[in-house]
């Protein structure tokens, strides 16, 4: 049976100019926090960061703090519990890799810090000539969306799910996964009116979850235009350089 394309969303990011839509990663860490965090991990992004997103220092303080942290060995050696602070990383929901799979029928649910990056698509030749050109690097959004939307589809006639997977076409190792449906409608309680859809959510969590893998995105495209400017206006003046040192060369 076929594993279905993901389907191309428009994204701000996208392209060599694309920014982040501040009030769109809010949103998609509020779906995070309320939901996804259940399972997944997120332990290379530390509370910190999220002054990106647009929070101040308080905010992040008092957001951190909602998070348990098991610390240690303190000065007796033994292991401890306290409030998150700024400078910690998000805490796994499982103590370890093997509790994670149990709880979740074998299938440890990935880490989020790079997933938006983990994963996509990749498309053969010639597409992936003009991919390098438009800058098409939102396959792993366009991936996440397309699968947390996917889950709805029936699956077509004769084909057996195995026990425990739910069937999802976009699911790009093979159709049926471990991981449940985990959005539906109004589940997450928008503050800024945006529609409470899980279409809505999947396009704001994948938003976050790309800032998540590439904090940096913004700053990357500034810099590779300088850059790309610098080298036509050096190389015209080498150029113009050349032809004067070896004018008079016969
Ligand atoms: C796998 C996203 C919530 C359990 C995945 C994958 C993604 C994802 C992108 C990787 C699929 C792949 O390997 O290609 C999300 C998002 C969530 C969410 C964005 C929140 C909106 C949850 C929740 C649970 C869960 C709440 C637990 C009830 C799992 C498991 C897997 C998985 C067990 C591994 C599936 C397998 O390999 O069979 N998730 N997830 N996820 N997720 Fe989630």
């Amino acid at each position: 049976f076929p594993i279905k394309e993901p389907k191309e969303m428009s994204w701000s990011f996208a392209g060599p100019f694309g920014t982040y839509d501040k009030a769109q990663l809010q949103r998609g860490f509020q779906v995070y926090k309320e939901v996804c965090s259940a399972c997944h991990s997120m332990h290379m992004v530390a509370f910190r960061t999220l002054e990106d997103l647009g929070y101040n220092e308080a905010q992040i303080k008092s957001l951190a703090a909602e998070y348990t942290i098991h610390d240690g060995p303190n000065d007796d050696g033994d292991m401890f519990d306290r409030p998150g602070k700024p400078s910690d990383y998000f805490p796994s929901p499982f103590p370890n890799e093997q509790a994670a799979a149990a709880g979740n029928g074998g299938a440890a649910p990935p880490d989020m810090s790079l997933l938006a990056k983990a994963r996509g698509i990749e498309r053969g030749f010639p597409q992936f000539i003009f991919d390098i050109f438009t800058q098409y690097a939102e396959s792993g959004p366009d991936y996440i969306h397309s699968l947390l939307t996917g889950y709805d589809e029936q699956p077509p006639a004769g084909m057996v799910i195995p026990e425990g997977t739910h069937y999802n076409p976009y699911f790009n190792a093979g159709v049926s996964l471990k991981m449940p449906k985990p959005l539906s409608d109004d589940q997450v309680t928008y503050s800024d009116g945006s529609p409470q859809t899980v279409e809505q959510y999947s396009r704001d969590v994948s938003a976050f979850l790309m800032w998540a893998a590439e904090p940096h995105m913004e700053d990357r495209k500034k810099t590779g235009f300088r850059v790309v400017i610098f080298m036509l206006l050096f190389g015209g003046l080498m150029y113009l350089t050349k032809r004067k040192v070896w004018a008079d060369v016969a």
